[in-house]
């Protein structure tokens, strides 16, 4: 099976590239350097037909939440109109093809985790962005999936994980947002569940959401989970997320149902003290 990846230095695409190697998979991946699709978006489409692969699986994104807000253009090419042109040309070659969208596209005001059919309703551009994205995807029709995912992060790249770790190690005193709530995603086992999919495609476009499993916490939670690990003892306070005003408003609930992605792909979903373990492990390797 040969698989194209549209992403090569992004958290999902390095871990899909670890994955695909581990298996001896035949792939190839493109990122912003090889195709830049903020300027040429339609290029998807011509390397999905040079290519013909036997499946794609889009990685890209523009991924800064609060940059968005002042690059709404771009955030809506690549979140919106690329996939949307990916999903149109698999959905003509009858190839399977995997999306990724967000925790975003909800207002955070639901009390529970989210429902894949549960009503959207972003509260900044990225999520806007993502939303529309979501809705391309879903009117290309053909063998599409979108899995919506929440918290990504892998031991190396630059996210949550990292900044604690960085921050902890040069900071006493450390204030630590205590009211937004959801669950973490290690990027290989978001990797492994979008290649289970691979294995189990639905005729017709559908949405899932994919995180790791266990106790719903806050960002709070998970630092201190990370300094656990790394056995860091930063003096904590609590706060609100009003304590960091930011250009882009978050969800306080980004909370995923994800059972029906684990019962339909017969593919359990890790809990993410396990990712966290896997993290750890990475950064040593
Ligand atoms: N990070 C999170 O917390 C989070 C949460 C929920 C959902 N998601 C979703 O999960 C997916 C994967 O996220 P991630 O964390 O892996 O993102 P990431 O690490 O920020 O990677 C972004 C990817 O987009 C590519 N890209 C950026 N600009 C591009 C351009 N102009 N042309 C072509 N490619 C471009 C990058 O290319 P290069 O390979 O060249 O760098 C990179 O591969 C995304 O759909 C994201 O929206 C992420």
């Amino acid at each position: 099976m040969s698989i194209l990846v549209f992403g090569k230095n992004g958290q999902l695409s390095r871990a899909l590239q670890r994955s695909l190697t581990a298996r001896g998979a035949e792939f190839s991946c493109y990122g912003r350097k090889e195709l830049d699709l903020i300027a040429h978006p339609e290029n998807a489409a011509q390397l999905i037909r040079k290519l013909s692969p036997d499946a794609v699986i889009n990685g890209c994104a523009f991924t800064d939440v609060d940059g968005a807000e002042k690059q709404a253009a771009e955030a809506n090419i690549l979140n919106a109109k690329a996939p949307g042109i990916m999903a149109a040309a698999c959905a003509k070659a009858d190839i399977p093809f995997i999306h990724i969208s967000t925790d975003y596209v909800f207002d955070g005001e639901k009390s529970g985790a989210y429902h894949p059919t549960d009503k959207r309703n972003p509260l900044n551009t990225y999520g806007r962005s993502k939303a529309a994205g979501e809705r391309a995807v879903m009117a290309a029709g053909g063998q599409s999936l979108i899995l919506r995912t929440s918290w990504v992060y892998d031991g190396t790249g630059q996210n949550f994980m990292t900044t604690m770790l960085r921050l902890a190690a040069s900071e006493t005193h450390l204030n630590l947002v205590s009211t937004q709530f959801g669950r973490p995603t290690y990027a290989g086992h978001l990797a492994e569940a979008c290649l289970a999919a691979l294995e189990t495609m639905p005729a017709q476009p559908k949405i899932y959401h994919v995180s790791n499993s266990g106790p719903v916490i806050s960002w709070a939670d998970f630092a201190e989970a990370i300094f656990d690990h790394a056995k860091l003892h930063p003096d904590v306070t609590r706060v609100s997320s009003d304590h960091f005003p930011r250009p882009a408003k978050r969800p306080d609930n980004s909370a995923l149902d994800i059972t029906d992605f684990e019962r339909d792909f017969q593919h359990p979903l890790q809990p993410w003290q396990m990712g966290l373990e896997l993290a750890f492990q990475e950064r040593n390797t």
